[in-house]
């Protein structure tokens, strides 16, 4: 529930701290290479709409990492999966419910401490107390060997896989 190193306390974030964790969301987008331009100009109002949906129903938490001077330096999202926008879901909760990470971003001062490892941790306790059979992300290549540690792998599943046809 909570972890603390001497100068970093890892813990769930408050309503009020959404913001942050809004802010960071963009900041991973640009680090990743985005350039400012791509994204839209009213970016923090789109990202507050959805963390408030998908807190009220998706059971949306934010997990933050707060410095000595309580100052959040990174924040992590975990909510259900649903995929309920693209096609009914129609699969019963109690049969088989996932998690989803996003928006995992660790201010750079801060980064190569093993803040991100805990930060995933925690984020992996959340889903299993919300009844969570999986979890699932998006992982861009600096986010790979911290979700690597703690068990993500490579989606590789008989049954179903994700495919994508690139339209030249
Ligand atoms: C991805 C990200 C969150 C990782 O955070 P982090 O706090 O640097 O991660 P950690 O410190 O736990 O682990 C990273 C490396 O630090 C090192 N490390 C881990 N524990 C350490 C410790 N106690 N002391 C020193 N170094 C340590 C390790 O080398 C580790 O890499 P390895 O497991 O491949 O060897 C951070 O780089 C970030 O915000 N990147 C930009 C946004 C982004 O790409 N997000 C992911 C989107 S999917």
């Amino acid at each position: 529930m909570l972890e603390t190193t001497n100068r970093y306390t890892i813990r769930r974030g408050h309503e009020s701290e959404d913001g942050i964790a809004a802010d960071n969301y963009y900041n991973m987008w640009l680090d990743m290479g985005t350039r400012p331009e791509a994204l839209e100009d009213n970016w923090k109002e789109i990202v507050m709409y959805r963390i408030k949906e998908n807190r009220k129903n998706l059971k949306l938490c934010t997990i933050v990492i707060v410095n000595d001077c309580q100052e959040i330096v990174g924040s992590a999202i975990c909510q259900i999966h649903s995929s309920e926008l693209l096609h009914p879901d129609i699969m019963k909760r109690s049969v088989y419910q996932a998690g989803y990470l996003w928006g995992v971003f660790i201010n750079p001062e801060c980064r190569n401490k093993g803040l991100g490892k805990k930060m995933i941790k925690m984020c992996t306790e959340y889903f299993k107390e919300i009844g969570c059979h999986e979890a699932k992300l998006w992982a861009a290549n600096k986010g790979k060997p911290i979700y690597r540690h703690e068990g993500y792998t490579l989606f590789d599943d008989d049954c179903v896989q994700e495919m994508v046809l690139k339209i030249k």
